[in-house]
């Protein structure tokens, strides 16, 4: 099969590979992979600055769907043709986050899903939304599942706001599931042409960072001065401390991301006298996934990216690299 591999760390050093197709034992599958999508994390994981101490070489990325292509002996879940995305964390199932059930994320501590095939356990694998492409099924696994779970710490209400960053892949996906619950959304970015779509996709009010960086001043008065119910924050510590400013007092951050440096030293009193919930999300449960599925089913929701051939894998890392994507970026496999 073909596969890319990182080598050596560095988005240049990524080489397009010839390795075995594996066979599958008792209790894998073997997918045929058919679409695969980019997060920021793998970008990361390419350039060495995830962990610099993974072994290499390693096929990276998360997030692919495909076909199963075979079973090995006593897998009674799946059989060839079945369509299926892989699980984060191929360890968590169910329940709440373990050391344990923390090892095992494809592309990081396993080889990953930017190949032709790949090898997985029977529990690993989740069915795929029948109205879905395999190119809109491969955005699901790392950025959907993390965007769902993030909207699900926030308590939120019907009538809730919900404060986006950016509009790469998690961002667009939390800015879908909030219009799901019924919540009014406010979304700051970079572009005001990034914003102009995301309004078309039901994005209440937005604002451009770059030109306004007060934007926790802006959601604010966006609040009638009370504060937004959840930040879905994913530029870390460059945007923490106004996340903190743009809640409500008893509102939530949902700390997703690492994009940002540090901008300014750490409202540490914020916390308190806004009596701030700040809850971490580190993607999902294999559940997660299944339950998020039903929903996106119901509502017919449809992810949104852009799509390029899997040969174009080193440009498209450079892509996220420039951050010019709007919601995901996916590859397909032929
Ligand atoms: N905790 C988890 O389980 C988990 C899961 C998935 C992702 N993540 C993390 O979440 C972050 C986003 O991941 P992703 O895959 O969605 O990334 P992505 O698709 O590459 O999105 C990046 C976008 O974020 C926006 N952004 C960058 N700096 C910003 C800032 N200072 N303020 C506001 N927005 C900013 C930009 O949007 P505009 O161009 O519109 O400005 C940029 O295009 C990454 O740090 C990733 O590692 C964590």
């Amino acid at each position: 099969m073909r596969a890319w591999q990182i080598s050596a760390f560095g988005i240049h050093s990524l080489e397009f590979v010839e390795r075995l197709t594996p066979a599958p034992g008792p209790g894998e599958v073997l997918v045929s992979v058919r679409a695969i999508s980019f997060n920021f994390r793998d970008l990361m994981m390419v350039k060495g600055l995830y962990n610099p101490k993974m072994q290499l070489p390693r096929i990276p990325c998360s997030d692919g769907a495909g076909e199963v292509a075979d079973v090995g002996p006593g897998v009674t879940a799946w059989k060839p043709g079945d369509r299926v995305a892989g699980i984060f964390m191929q360890n968590w199932l169910d329940g709440p986050l373990t050391p344990a059930r923390a090892r095992g994320a494809l592309g990081g501590d396993i080889d990953g899903t930017l190949a032709e095939y790949i090898l997985v356990k029977e529990n690993g694998l989740v069915a795929l939304p029948e109205h879905l492409s395999f190119q809109e099924a491969a955005t699901l696994p790392c950025a959907a599942v993390t965007a769902w779970n993030a909207l699900a710490a926030g308590d939120l209400k019907p009538g809730s706001t919900v404060l986006i960053q950016g509009t790469g892949g998690v961002s667009i996906f939390a800015l879908q599931f909030a219009r799901l619950r019924g919540a009014r959304v406010l979304g700051i970015s970079s572009s005001y042409e990034k914003l102009e779509r995301a309004s078309g996709m039901g994005l209440d009010a937005g604002l451009n960072y770059r030109d306004n960086p007060d934007w926790d001043r802006w959601a604010l008065d966006q609040t009638g001065g009370e504060g937004v119910d959840l930040v879905v924050e994913v530029g870390g510590a460059g945007t923490l401390a106004r996340s903190l400013k743009a809640i409500r007092i008893g509102g939530t951050v949902a700390q997703v991301g690492v994009l940002a440096a540090a901008a300014e030293a750490f409202p540490i009193p914020l916390i308190l006298h806004k009596m701030a919930r700040i809850r971490g999300v580190y993607v999902g449960s294999r559940r997660d996934f299944v339950e998020m599925n039903r929903a996106i089913s119901l509502a017919q929701l449809r992810p949104v990216g852009e799509e390029f051939h899997w040969t174009q894998a080193r440009e498209v890392f450079e892509r996220m690299e420039e951050a010019s994507h709007f919601g995901k970026l996916v590859l397909t496999v032929s």
